[in-house]
Parts: C-alpha cells; structure tokens; sequence
C-alpha cells in the first residue's frame, strides 16, 4: 500500500463535543511516583514537556488521587485540594501552547492504595520503606477482601464513605475545569477503587452497591454523574475500565459492554479499553490476558460495535501502521501508546512520516524542523 498517496485517520483531527484533537493519538496516562505530597515538579515539567512537544493530539496526565488516601503510592499526584489543582496550571499552559488537549486521569486506589513505588519494591508498604518515612496507611475497598496474599487488608467502605467519595469525585471534576483542562479521563481500571466495585471478585457487599451487576455498576455510576454533573456539557469525559479481569468468575466482557452503554448515556463520550489488574500478579486468580501486539484491541472493538460509543485502543500499540490498521478497521476511534512514548516521546511525529503526512518535517516545530529538513536534503544526496 502506498502510504504517501493515503489519508490517514491517525492523522484526522477528531471532533470531541466542543474540543478538536488535532490527530488520533493520544499519551496514556503514566505514573511518575515522583510527586511530593500530592504536588508536581520538575520531573514532571520535563516529562510533560516530552510529550507534549511529541505531536500527540491529546496528552492524559497521570492517575491524579481525588483523595489523599487514594495515592498509590507517596509519589502519586493529587487532585484533592485546590492547591493541588492550582499546582497544574502551567501543565495545562505546557500541552495547551504545544498544540495539545491538556487532559488528566483522576482516580482512586482503593485497596491498591499504600504501595511501594514500582523501583522500591512494587509491593504494599511494609517495614523496608520506614527508613524513607513511608509507612503505610489505612487503605478502603468495597469489601474487606485484599488484592493478594501478601497486601494489607481494607477497610469496608461505609454508605456514607462512599457518598463522600462521590462528592470528591465531582469536586476534583470542577478543580480540573477550573484550572483549563479540556479533557477528563475517570480510572476505572487496573484494580483501583472503581474497578473493585465492579468485578464481583472484589466486591461482595450484600447492599445496594454489590450483589447484581445493577448494583456493582452503581457506585460507578454515581460518580460518573458526579463528575459530568460538574464538567461542562462541551468538555469531553473519558472512562477507562479493565473490560475483562481475565479471571474465572470474573469481569467479562459481556458486563463491560453493559456498563458502556450505561456510561454513554451519562455522558461518557469515549471509553478507553484496558484490561486486568483485579489481583497481585503473583496470583492465580487473574492472570489477565495474554500479551502481545494490540491485545486489548478486542475489547475496544466489541465495545464500539455492540454501543455504538467512541473506544480507545491501548497496549503493545507500537507502530504507526498497526495504529492506522485498528482505526481503518473500525476496532477504536482513538489510539493510545504509553511506554513507547517513554521510548520515544516524538514517536507521534514519526508516525506521521512513516504514514506520509509529514514528509518534510514541516509539522516540527521550526526550532527544529527547519534543520532536520535540510539534514535530511544533505543526507539524500550522499546516498
Ligand atoms: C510508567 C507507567 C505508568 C502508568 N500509569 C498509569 C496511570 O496513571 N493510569 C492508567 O490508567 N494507566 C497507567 N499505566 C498504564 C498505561 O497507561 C498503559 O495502559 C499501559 O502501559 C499499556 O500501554 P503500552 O503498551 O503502550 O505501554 C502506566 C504505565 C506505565 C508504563
């Protein structure tokens, strides 16, 4: 196929609510473990400044805690104050002056909270992190039941928790507005709080919020509402959610098709089609699907096709044909990469000259396009 000659659809801006994406890839939100009570920093300018200048359409900051207790790790950001909110601004300035949606995943760790950073261990808090001053804290599920053998066991969350947890949801959703981002992204995967109410391996509440899969998704629901009740009606809200838990009795992907059709009817414009997470890695229990090159695309293609709501396609995506592939098949509506970004935060910019959309380096920014075009002109004339 002669890519020179073709439209790409990685390459055509897409239209979500009142906000242009100027093309279909989007930065996966990324942890960096490096914040300091809640607060960014350097590091993150320089990660965020990375991407941002890497030709993505829409960059997601990383999993940001709607609670303090709801922090991974000491490391993660937080959105629980306006502080916290206020501390973001020149993030957003950063995506927004590189041509960029500024977007930002909030969430909960739920019983997945109190964990060492991945270089420190990657297990739950323990004895080892006393000599850095992280001791661990208490941590909150929907049921008592922890994520593994060797993990802290939560607390049960009570009805009027989890209505707080509610409140904060939404609240975060208006600090994010208030501050410029353009685009939310509700983590509702990967094990975290959202995710346990969800699977019936982590949620076995004999109330309102556990038993039938009505009522796993309420709590989900809820928040949902929540945030789009405080996020204005031209911004876009993105979920996330593990669609299978690759476990027995688990999460299927019968259920995630369900609840997408409940969150686009509250107004859940895209959903973006993870998957696992629900147990230690080291369990038996959920040992997650098999990895390889876009294994989650299954999920987002079901998903589309049976809802008719936009998807985005994650995991092992590396290469801009196989990117171009997903959306020309119809499987998702967007294409997100997270740790090729890290090996190459211009890999946007090289997929579309791969793809033929920028064959001259005329969409770099000139700082460097201008030399990179004549480097190339010289090179071309040596071979
Ligand atoms: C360093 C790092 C941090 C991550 N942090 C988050 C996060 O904050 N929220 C989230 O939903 N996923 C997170 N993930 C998962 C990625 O967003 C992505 O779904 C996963 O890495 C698969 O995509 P990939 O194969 O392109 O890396 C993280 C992944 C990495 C490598």
């Amino acid at each position: 196929m002669d890519r020179n000659s073709m439209a790409t659809l990685l390459f055509t801006p897409i239209e979500l609510r009142g906000v242009t994406a100027s093309n279909r890839v989007v930065i996966s939100p990324m942890c960096q473990y490096s914040a300091v009570d809640g607060l960014p920093n350097q590091w993150h300018y320089q990660h965020i400044s990375a991407l941002a200048a890497g030709g993505a359409g829409i960059v997601i900051m990383e999993a940001s805690a709607v609670q303090q207790q709801g922090r991974i790790t000491y490391g993660d950001l937080g959105i629980w104050s306006d502080a916290h909110g206020d501390a973001l601004v020149p993030y957003v300035e950063l995506m927004r002056s590189n041509g960029v949606v500024p977007a930002i995943q909030i969430g909960h760790a739920g019983r997945k909270a109190s964990m060492q950073r991945p270089w420190h261990g990657n297990g739950p808090l323990d004895g080892s992190d006393a000599a850095r001053n992280e001791l661990p804290w208490d941590i909150v599920a929907p049921s008592a039941l922890p994520t593994g053998d060797e993990f802290l066991v939560p607390q049960a969350l009570t009805v009027e928790q989890i209505k707080q947890l509610v409140v904060d949801f939404g609240a975060a959703a208006a600090r994010c507005d208030r501050v410029g981002f353009d685009l939310i992204e509700i983590h509702g995967a990967h094990g975290y709080l959202l995710h346990t109410f969800l699977s019936p391996l982590s949620n076995q509440r004999e109330d309102r919020y556990g038993g039938s899969l009505e009522n796993r998704m309420r709590f989900v629901l809820e928040v949902v509402e929540a945030v789009r009740h405080n996020w204005p009606e031209h911004k876009p809200l993105f979920f996330r959610v593990s669609g299978v838990d690759g476990a027995e009795n688990g999460w299927d992907l019968d259920d995630s098709v369900v609840l997408a059709g409940e969150l686009k009817s509250r107004g859940v414009d895209v959903i973006d089609c993870s998957s696992g997470g629900i147990a230690a890695a080291s369990s038996p229990v959920a040992k997650g699907l098999p990895r390889g090159p876009g294994f989650q695309v299954p999920i987002a293609s079901k998903i589309r096709r049976e809802t008719g709501v936009m998807t985005q396609a994650v995991g092992m995506i590396t290469d801009a044909a196989q990117a171009e592939e997903i959306l020309q098949a119809g499987d998702a509506d967007l294409i997100s990469i997270a740790r090729e970004a890290l090996h190459n935060p211009f890999w946007p910019r090289h997929a579309a000259q791969q793809l033929g959309v920028d064959k001259d380096f005329e969409q770099w920014p000139e700082q460097a396009g201008w030399w990179l075009q004549r480097r190339a002109m010289a090179m071309a004339k040596i071979s």
